[in-house]
């Protein structure tokens, strides 16, 4: 009985593999975000208007809460047990000097692209441009500001 257990454990795992290999195989990191670099246009940003500042931040509030903060942080300081469970290395986005800091297309550009070491390629896996602008936005006047003090 046991050794027909085994074998059959043997045969669902290979089987998965094989599925895995030929349907399943998920698009390679590398590729994607080199995709994804050619797709970004700063185009992509033009058209993007908004009623008012603080209505973009609190757009920014909520995408930040819902696809950011498990691995950035509540505040964006990094490093979190989520992250760390994950074996992923997540820098802070408000130290001082900070090199995106005066950079907002770069910021968008990260974030639209991703990155192979874990940062997942957002333009492609389910932020719109304009989500990503006021995530963007968000980061740079309200949790910069909040963590560094105005002249930050
Ligand atoms: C699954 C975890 C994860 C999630 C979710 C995530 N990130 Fe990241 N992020 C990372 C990692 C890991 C890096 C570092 C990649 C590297 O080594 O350059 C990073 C880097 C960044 C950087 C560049 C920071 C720097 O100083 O180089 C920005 C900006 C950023 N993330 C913004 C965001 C925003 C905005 C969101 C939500 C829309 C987000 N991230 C969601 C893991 C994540």
């Amino acid at each position: 009985m046991r050794r027909v257990g085994a074998a059959l454990a043997m045969t669902v795992a290979v089987g998965l593999a094989a599925c895995g290999k030929h349907e399943f195989e998920p698009p390679d990191r590398a590729e994607q975000v080199v995709e994804a670099d050619r797709e970004f246009s700063m185009a992509l940003f033009d058209s993007i208007a908004w009623p008012s500042d603080s209505i973009r931040a609190l757009e920014g509030n909520v995408v930040f809460s819902t696809s950011c903060r498990n691995c950035h942080g509540p505040l964006g300081e990094g490093g979190t047990d989520y992250a760390l469970e994950r074996n992923l290395q997540v820098p802070s986005l408000v130290t001082a000097g900070w090199r995106y800091a005066e950079a907002p297309d770069s910021i968008r550009h990260r974030i639209f692209v991703g990155h192979v070491r874990g940062m997942p390629t957002w333009g492609v896996a389910g932020l719109t441009p304009r989500e990503i602008d006021a995530v963007a936005h968000y980061i740079g006047a309200v949790l910069r500001p909040d963590v560094l003090g105005d002249g930050g």
